[in-house]
C-alpha cells in the first residue's frame, strides 16, 4: 500500500492556480523529489499534503486512509507526518534536544530525552544536544531541525528546500547525511527542490513539475535520457538547441543528420543535444570515429573540475554561427581557434516539436 497518495489535486489561491491535477502516490521508505522553477507550485502540493492548506479538490491518502477528500480534512498534528520548511525555524529559547523533545510530548521524560538523543546522533549533533540556536551554525540548526522532524518517527516526511541557503560544501555534506539517515529510517519522503543536480543526488524518483502541474515522474535516469518534453530536458542543465525541418523522418541539421520517427515531413522541430553528446575529435586524415559530422572552431575552453566547457562555433548558413557547448571529462583545453572533429552521442540527442515549453 502506498504511504501517501495524491489524487488529481488542485489548488486556487483566489484567481491564481497554483496546483493543477497533480496524481502523485509514494511507497513506502521511497524518496521523491518534487523540481520546478520557483512559483510551480511544489510548496502548495506540500502544505496540501501535509493538512496546512484546505484542500479544494481531488483525495490525500496516507497509509490508504483518506486524510482530505474536499469535505473531510484531518489535521496536521492527527497525520503523522515530519515537517521541515524552507525556513527550518527552530525554537530560540530551547536547546538542540529541547527543540528536539518538543515534538515528543507524547513520551514519558525519560523515553523523550532518549529518543531526541537518539535523533540527534543520527544527524551527527548529538555532542551539541544542550547547545542552543543562536550558539549554532546555519548548517548544524539545519540538521537539529532535520533531527526535530525525524524524532517522532513519521511514516512521511515533507521536506521543503530543506538544504538551501547552505554554502556548496556543506549543503553537499548534509545531504549526503540526510539521505542515509532518510533511507534507514524507512519514512516515505517528499522532498521539495528547484536544483535538479540535488534531486538526482537525493531521489528514487523525480517529478518534475511547471506551472502546478506535473510534466513527467520517473527515476532520474528515465528523465535524463528519456525527457518528456523540451521543457524536462533542458531543466536538467545547460543543453544546446538546433532549429531544423524534418524530412522523411529525418532532420538536417549542421551536426549531420539526426532521426526524428513520428513527426511528419515539414514539421519545425527543435533537437536538443546536452553539452556531453558533444564529442571532439581531432582532425586527421583517417576515417572519422562513428556519429562525427562536421568540424567546429573553438571558441574557449575552461576546465570546471571533473570535467571541461568547450565553446564551439560552426558555421551556419546565411553567416549565421551556432554557437555550442561541448562538455568532456577531465582536462581538456584545446587552443583558441583550432579545428575539431565533432561528432555525436544519439541517446544524449532528442527532437521535440519547435516551439514547445522550453
Ligand atoms: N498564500 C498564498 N496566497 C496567494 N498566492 C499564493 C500563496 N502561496 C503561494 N501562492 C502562489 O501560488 C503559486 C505557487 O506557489 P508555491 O509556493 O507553491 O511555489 P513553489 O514552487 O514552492 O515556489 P518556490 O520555489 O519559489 O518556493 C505561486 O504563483 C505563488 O505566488
Ligand atoms: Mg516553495
Amino acid at each position: 500500500m502506498d504511504a501517501l497518495t495524491l489524487e488529481q489535486v488542485s489548488h486556487a489561491y483566489g484567481a491564481v492556480e497554483a496546483v493543477r491535477d497533480v496524481s502523485l502516490a509514494l511507497a513506502p521508505g521511497e524518496l521523491v523529489c518534487l523540481l520546478g522553477p520557483s512559483g510551480c507550485g511544489k510548496t502548495t502540493v506540500l502544505r496540501l499534503s501535509a493538512g496546512l492548506e484546505e484542500l479544494q479538490k481531488g483525495r490525500v491518502l496516507i497509509d490508504g486512509r483518506v486524510v482530505a477528500d474536499g469535505r473531510r480534512q484531518e489535521p496536521p498534528e492527527a497525520r503523522n507526518v515530519g515537517l521541515m520548511f524552507q525556513d527550518y525555524a527552530l525554537f530560540p529559547h530551547l536547546s538542540a534536544a529541547g527543540n528536539v523533545e518538543f515534538g515528543l510530548r507524547r513520551l514519558t521524560g525519560a523515553e523523550r530525552r532518549a529518543r531526541a538523543a537518539e535523533a540527534l546522533e543520527k544527524v551527527g549533533m548529538g555532542g551539541q544536544a544542550e547547545a542552543f540556536p543562536h550558539t549554532l551554525s546555519g548548517g548544524q540548526q539545519q540538521r537539529v531541525a532535520l533531527a526535530r522532524a525525524l524524532a517522532p518517527e513519521p511514516h512521511i516526511m515533507l521536506l521543503d528546500e530543506p538544504f538551501s541557503g547552505l554554502d556548496v560544501r556543506l549543503r553537499n555534506q548534509i545531504r549526503d547525511d540526510a539521505l542515509h539517515v532518510l533511507k534507514s529510517s524507512g519514512a516515505a519522503t517528499l522532498m521539495v527542490t528547484h536544483d535538479p543536480e540535488e534531486a538526482m543526488f537525493m531521489a528514487d524518483r523525480i517529478a518534475v513539475m511547471r506551472d502546478g502541474r506535473i510534466l513527467q515522474v520517473g527515476p532520474p535516469a528515465d528523465l535524463y535520457y528519456a525527457p518528456a518534453d523540451a521543457f524536462v530536458a533542458g531543466f536538467f542543465g545547460d543543453i544546446n538547441r538546433l532549429q531544423a525541418r524534418v524530412a522523411g523522418g529525418r532532420v538536417a541539421t549542421l551536426l549531420g543528420e539526426v532521426e526524428a520517427r513520428g513527426f511528419d515531413d515539414g514539421i519545425e522541430v527543435e533537437v536538443l543535444i546536452r553539452p556531453e553528446a558533444l564529442k571532439l575529435e581531432p582532425v586527421t586524415s583517417g576515417a572519422p570515429s562513428e556519429g562525427c559530422c562536421g568540424t567546429a572552431r573553438v571558441m574557449a575552453a575552461r576546465l570546471l573540475g571533473r570535467t571541461s566547457l568547450v565553446h564551439l562555433s560552426v558555421d551556419g548558413v546565411d553567416g549565421e554561427d551556432l554557437h555550442l557547448h561541448a562538455r568532456v571529462p577531465g582536462r581538456f583545453l584545446p587552443e583558441e581557434n583550432e579545428i575539431m572533429m565533432i561528432c555525436l552521442d544519439y541517446s544524449q540527442t532528442f527532437v521535440f516539436a519547435a516551439g514547445e515549453a522550453k
